[in-house]
């Protein structure tokens, strides 16, 4: 089998972070959220893996990643001109995929089990295409599937204003070859996108077999604000206590921490779950639960929670506690002594502050 994982599209929601970033490369628990799916489809058996990526994410996302082999993959390439829809995006890799059999896993998507159990039973089914299904309570933001009594797939509709169920399709897909002529088939929808739903509802109404499977575990898909820092908390969540920098003055580190290589905690407290990264300083401040400090920030006389900080930024003297944050590279938050004291702000378009 080989591997799709879809990395393009323009990462509207997560703006102003998506003006200079692929919204797969943002961290959860200082990991981007595309290395998971990587590291699921390898741990799943699977080495050939294509990555979709858009002229803007394109090249970041192939300097993070390089050609894959620190995942124990072989990454390719595969550059879609616009966001046109997943079943697009499948058209834009046929040369890759030939007539093996693959798994399509959304750039965006986080599944707390991985994928492996899936993929095994995909090769023991010997159905057409296997989709991956959960309860949500807002099924009209995804694509939504409708089951018979026996449990098999009548209906999928993408993001329908009345869903018929709650079952929403996870980011996750298996198909072979007969997908290409599915995507071939379908027109765009109304939002202008060659639909995955639609392309699947071919495959149903043309006699292919597609089996459901429920999903048991968290499953994530990243693409707000608020989902982002949940995935966070949710991984954190997972993690073991592990101290490699070192501690010093009134320091206290409490619970499920990780506190990575060259970082150095000064008279300060950090709560678990969190991670603190590679050469960060946390000096005179706190740092509670659920929060990850990227590599090289330095976090001083302030307070932090529930918050993902990315790499290289400084937050220093703040008043009251930070709280839900997403702050992004190399962001400066501080205080200044020039006069007036007024606040002063360099925000990218489309950032948001809120001040109490
Ligand atoms: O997360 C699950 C949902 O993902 C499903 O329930 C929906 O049925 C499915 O359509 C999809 O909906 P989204 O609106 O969340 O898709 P999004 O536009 O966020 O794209 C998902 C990933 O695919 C993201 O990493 C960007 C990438 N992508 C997207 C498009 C439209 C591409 O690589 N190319 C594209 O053309």
């Amino acid at each position: 089998m080989k591997g799709l994982i879809l990395s393009g599209g323009k990462g509207t929601r997560m703006r102003p972070l998506t003006f200079t970033s692929a919204k797969q490369l943002i961290p959860v628990a200082n990991k981007p959220v595309l290395v998971y799916g990587i590291e699921a489809i390898v741990a799943a058996g699977i080495q050939d893996i294509a990555i979709i990526v858009s002229p803007e994410t394109g090249p970041e996302i192939r300097q993070n990643v390089g050609d894959g082999s620190r995942y124990g993959a072989n990454v390719h390439y595969i550059e879609q001109d616009a966001p046109r829809g997943l079943a697009h995006a499948v058209l834009t890799a046929e040369e890759f995929l030939g007539d093996s059999p693959f798994v399509m896993y959304l750039g965006d998507n986080l599944l707390q089990h991985g994928i492996t159990p899936l993929v095994e039973e995909y090769r023991s089914l010997e159905c057409n295409s296997e989709i991956l299904l959960t309860k949500v309570p807002n099924p009209q933001s995804f694509g939504v599937a409708e089951l018979s009594a026996d449990g098999k797939v009548i209906q999928l509709t993408e993001k329908p204003p009345e869903p018929k169920s709650d079952l929403a399709l996870v980011g996750v897909y298996m198909f072979d070859q007969h997908i290409f002529e599915a995507a071939k088939a379908i027109k765009p929808s109304k939002r202008g996108e060659l639909e995955i739903t639609d392309a699947i509802q071919w495959l149903l109404d043309n006699g292919y077999s597609v089996h459901p499977h429920i999903v048991k575990g968290w499953w994530k898909d990243t693409g707000k604000i608020e989902d982002m820092l949940e995935a966070n908390r949710t991984v954190l969540d997972t993690f073991d206590r592990d101290v490699r920098g070192t501690s010093s003055g009134e320091s206290q580190i409490e619970g499920k921490v990780v506190i990575e290589d060259g970082a150095q905690i000064i008279d300060s407290v950090v709560r678990g779950p969190a991670i603190i990264g590679r050469d960060a300083r946390i000096i005179h401040a706190y740092v509670g639960p659920y929060t990850s400090i990227g590599n090289k920030c330095v976090v001083e006389q302030c307070e932090i929670e529930n918050s993902i900080v990315l790499e290289n930024s400084s937050i220093k003297h703040v008043d009251g506690r930070i709280e839900a944050s997403l702050i992004g590279k190399n962001v400066k938050i501080g205080r200044t002594h020039r006069k007036p004291a007024a606040y002063r702000f360099m925000l990218g378009d489309n950032s948001e502050v809120g001040i109490t």
